[in-house]
């Protein structure tokens, strides 16, 4: 395909794990599981197709309100597959970071974070980013609030870099798997501009070939960014 064609960022909205597990009569928890394996090899495969971004929405700020039993299951996950996800990763020389309000996560799970993000650090085929404890209304409330403590207006430039992601270009597409037809206060600001694509395939069933599709479409989107 022509490089122009692929995106340089896609962002994902990884939905359906809890109806995944559900249809097969297995705990939201193996969901879950099915889900954190297929996030591992789907970002392998991105970059493989020559995206240089990827943002995987793995947690939203509201999400840090479910049962404690089931956050408990997704740190757990979190300790078990962060630093061998982090030395695939290292091996393919891409860089993994972390962005979200990470005071609402466990201690633990942060020291299990920041040791991924520095055994990543430098990668230069490209940058995963994983998204928990993450709401796009934190984000550019907190963008507003350095602004405001600058003391300055700002530009638009300025301000895009004040957000958590920036330093790296827009998602130019953005997916959501499991068949809801929505944003779920993800990059507001940053998907202004992206091309969106809703699929019902369940985020653990969303394969290699199920993102294929999705860029093939995002191939054919005519994108104006609002000019004639
Ligand atoms: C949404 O499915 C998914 C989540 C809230 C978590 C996504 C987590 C992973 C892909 C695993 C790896 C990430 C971590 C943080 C361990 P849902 O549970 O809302 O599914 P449902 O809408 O079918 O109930």
């Amino acid at each position: 395909m022509d490089e122009a064609r692929i995106p340089r960022h896609i962002a994902i909205i990884m939905d359906g794990n809890g109806r995944w597990a559900k249809k097969r009569l297995m705990p939201r928890s193996a969901g879950h599981r099915a889900g954190m394996k297929r996030m591992i090899g789907l970002s392998e495969h991105i970059f493989d197709r020559g995206v240089r971004c990827c943002t995987l929405f793995a947690l939203s700020t509201e999400n840090l309100s479910r049962s404690k039993e089931e956050l408990d299951g997704l740190f757990a996950l979190l300790r078990e597959y962060f630093p061998e996800n982090a030395e695939i990763l290292r091996a393919k020389n891409i860089t993994l970071r972390v962005i979200g309000d990470r005071s609402l996560l466990p201690a633990d799970v942060v020291q299990v974070i920041e040791a991924g993000e520095k055994r990543t650090e430098g990668g230069t085929r490209g940058t995963l980013v994983l998204a928990i404890g993450y709401g796009g209304r934190q984000d550019i409330l907190s963008a507003v609030n350095k602004a405001v403590r600058a003391g300055k207006e700002v530009t638009m430039e300025e301000f895009s870099s004040m957000l958590s992601e920036g330093d790296l270009p827009d998602p130019d597409l953005l997916i959501r798997t499991g068949r809801e037809l929505r944003i779920s206060n993800f990059l507001l600001w940053q998907a202004a501009y992206s091309e969106l694509y809703f699929t019902d395939v369940l985020f653990p069933d969303f394969s290699d070939k199920e993102l294929d599709k999705a860029i093939e479409a995002f191939s054919h989107r005519e994108r104006r960014f609002g000019k004639a």
